[in-house]
């Protein structure tokens, strides 16, 4: 097969889309050499002309796609070519996350009134969100928070592998870590609960504000949410405290923000002229022994809640559904 040989090397060396063509016709136009053997096959002897024919047929094949492949390699050549007057294509630039955003408000609010941003482990123990927070074990109050529990051997000590359910475990690591108050904490992470629904994410976040100090009070609590509510929201806003339990503040607070419309007198957003905001309260005793903090020398005072239903009450942001958020649909994401 010294001609297909010949005919290999004429292409690979052919030096432009003309020299080529020239090729392709002399091998396949209609007196081309490949045309003219597969018209004389009918001169092979019976037995034999199968074999050739598959034979010619093969060759065939492989030259014309060396062909197509040379003439595509001249194309991709003629591409380098660079023209500087061509305007150029304007890359698309993005933007911070609409949870990226909020957490960065919402940090900057706290910081100003000296709270320090902390960060502590996302996959946890039980004891650091439960145990220590005054719950006892097998209490029905551990429920509400539907935790993800991690396939992992327990600790002997903190018992078994978790997903942050709540930032409150942040409370207990931040006070045995620092030892000695005074403690300024703003913790700001994801949170995991089994729950997903229109309203509800699996992964979502909280921020978790914690002092603790000699003779703080209930007015410190209500003086740091009115400051938060007014630097957010806005100056005309003001916080109530509803009662409420949690385990591990007491007394317990749910707190409520005034209606940005009608400014707490009840209209047809808000209805009572209250919102609900997230919960709050004085440091239980027993979670300030469980972090070796001594409850007679020392009080302190806890909020937290979500960053993401704050940011949208902020922005009057309506989201028909909270896991549009967490979507990687630029259509929706590209509004914030
Ligand atoms: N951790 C509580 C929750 O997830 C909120 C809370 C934080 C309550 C701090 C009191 C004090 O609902």
């Amino acid at each position: 097969m010294s001609a297909k040989n010949q005919a290999l090397a004429q292409i690979t060396s052919a030096k432009d889309n003309n020299e080529l063509e020239q090729i392709r016709i002399d091998l396949f136009g209609r007196s081309g050499k490949i045309t003219s053997l597969l018209k004389r096959i009918t001169e092979v002897p019976g037995e034999n002309r199968q074999q050739v024919g598959i034979l010619i047929n093969d060759t065939k094949r492989t030259l014309e796609s060396l062909i197509a492949e040379q003439k595509n390699s001249f194309k991709e050549n003629a591409r380098e070519w660079f023209d500087p007057t061509v305007p150029g294509i304007k890359p698309k630039i993005g933007h911070l996350h609409l949870v990226t955003q909020a957490i960065t408000e919402i940090s900057r609010v706290f910081e100003g009134i000296g709270f320090e941003r902390v960060r502590y482990p996302e996959v946890e123990w039980d004891w650091f969100s439960f145990e220590a927070l005054n719950f006892p074990e097998n209490h029905p109050a551990r429920d509400d928070w539907e935790t993800f529990f991690v396939d992992a051997p327990p600790s002997p000590k903190y018992g078994p592998m978790i997903l942050t359910p709540h930032t409150s475990s942040g409370q207990i690591r931040e006070m045995i870590k620092v030892k000695t108050p005074p403690i300024r904490m703003i913790n700001i992470a994801k949170c995991y609960r089994r729950q997903s629904d229109i309203s509800h994410v699996p992964m979502f976040h909280q921020f978790e504000g914690l002092v603790v100090d000699e003779n703080i009070s209930i007015v410190n609590l209500k003086g740091t949410l009115d400051y938060f509510a007014k630097s957010f929201f806005g100056p005309e806003r003001k916080t109530r405290l509803r009662p409420y339990h949690f385990q591990f503040t007491e007394p317990s607070f749910e707190i409520d923000i005034s209606c940005g419309i009608c400014n707490g007198k009840g209209c047809k957003m808000c209805k009572a002229g209250w919102l609900e905001l997230g919960g709050s309260g004085m440091v239980h005793p027993n979670v300030l022994k469980a972090c070796g903090i001594d409850p007679s020398k020392y009080s302190g005072f806890a909020f937290g809640w979500g960053v993401e239903r704050t940011y949208m009450m902020k922005g009057g942001i309506n989201i028909p559904d909270v896991r549009l958020l967490y979507s990687p649909d630029l259509r929706f994401l590209t509004q914030f």
